[in-house]
């Protein structure tokens, strides 16, 4: 049964400086360059302290308005990266650029504004809401905290409550004990977008609801979207759902994007040996189709000490000498493709490389135009 659209009141008003479309529709959203966070573990009594590479020199681009799926294995880093978008950690290394504004530079935008203009809901929705709040506190508590006084920022919370399919009067007072998960996730969701975003960082954030609950609450968040012409960066284990509500999917191993490319290109050509893999570790509805074999072996390695070269080497079958030596970089073929792999880069030198052609040799810079 389809789910009721949502209740969108009229545009909420934006409270501070709107940055909405500053370098107009051909100007990606955001800005990833050159990104890296380690986090260093261990070093107390127990032993010597050890370097997690969490994300490790990551480069893509959002669009506007599209919906960036990312994929991969646990630890893979994607929560990390999602929490590195809007500066809850702090990046070693790299660029943040909102709509053409570099996050912190004197001539950019602040990480407030960023974090007014990028929201984020996580997966634990009790966790995420603080139990001493009402639902319209919680909702308000961002806007308050940017100065919107308290009965435009109640109005807020009531319009956005109504947004997320949730009636003001009967939600609005209640505390987050009292409502269900999916119910919880809805209002987290309101909580975000009562900052009036344009972006939303999704991290598992139907992941723990169930079935026909994560169903609903998915095409809540496609409605949204549309009606606030808002941009999701999706971040789910859930292959099926990733395809179902991406326009592109970015594909991490160990801190590095292996993949990006469009939904189709991606899942229906998979260039890189490690989607490839990832793909097929699906359950197949159809016995036929079914494996006996786990088509990846083993747990990824350590992100502490990563294999040199390719990370996914290990695990490989297409390894060869050339991906223990040197680092793949992101190249693009087509369009709507990038991959970092010896196997698919022509002229690599590796046995299973096609040969250069003169529109395989254009490097794109790790990022699609
Ligand atoms: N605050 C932290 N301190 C130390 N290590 C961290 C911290 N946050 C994340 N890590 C480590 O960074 C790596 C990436 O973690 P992250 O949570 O980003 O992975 P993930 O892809 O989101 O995994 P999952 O799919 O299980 O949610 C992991 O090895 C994790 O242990
Ligand atoms: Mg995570």
């Amino acid at each position: 049964m389809k789910p009721p659209a949502p209740n969108v009141p009229p545009a909420l008003r934006p409270f501070g400086p709107d940055m909405r479309d500053v370098g107009g529709p051909r100007q990606p959203l955001y800005i990833v360059k050159d990104l890296v966070k380690h986090f260093t573990v261990g070093g107390g009594r127990l032993g010597r302290a050890a370097v997690v590479q969490a994300v490790d020199g990551v480069n893509f681009d959002v669009h506007k308005g599209e919906t960036l799926g990312v994929v991969g294995e646990s630890g893979c880093g994607k929560s990390t990266m999602g929490r590195l978008l809007i500066r809850l950690v702090r990046p070693d290394r790299g660029e943040l650029i909102l709509d053409g504004e570099e996050v912190g530079a004197p001539d950019g935008i602040t990480v407030r504004q960023l974090q007014r203009n990028v929201q984020m809901v996580f997966q634990d929705s009790y966790m995420s809401l603080n139990p001493r709040l009402t639902v319209e506190d919680t909702i308000a508590f961002g806007p308050r905290a940017n100065a919107v006084r308290r009965d435009e920022a109640r109005e807020r919370a009531h319009n956005t409550l109504t947004m997320v399919g949730l009636r003001p009067e009967l939600f609005a007072q209640r505390y987050p004990h009292e409502l269900s998960g999916g119910q919880r996730q809805r209002v987290n969701i309101a909580r975000a977008l009562a900052m009036n975003p344009r972006m939303l960082i999704l991290d598992e954030a139907v992941s723990a609801l169930d079935k026909s609950i994560g169903a609903q609450v998915i095409n809540l968040l496609q409605d949204l979207k549309r009606h606030l012409s808002l941009t999701y960066f999706f971040i789910s284990h859930d292959l099926g759902v990733v395809r179902y509500i991406s326009d592109r999917v970015l594909v991490m191993y160990l801190g590095k994007v292996v993949e990006i490319g469009s939904v189709d290109a991606v899942y229906d050509n998979p260039r890189h040996p490690y989607t490839r893999a990832l793909l097929a570790s699906q359950l197949s509805m159809n016995a036929t189709e079914r494996r006996t074999k786990p088509p990846l072996l083993g747990d990824p390695p350590s992100s502490i000490n990563p294999p040199t070269g390719c990370r996914f080497r290990t695990r490989c079958p297409l390894a060869e000498e050339i991906c223990a030596n040197r680092e793949p970089e992101l190249v693009g073929f087509a369009r709507d493709s990038l991959v970092a792999c010896h196997a698919a880069t022509p002229g690599s030198g590796h046995a299973s490389a096609p040969p250069l052609c003169p529109q395989h040799t254009a490097k794109a810079s790790a990022r699609m135009t």
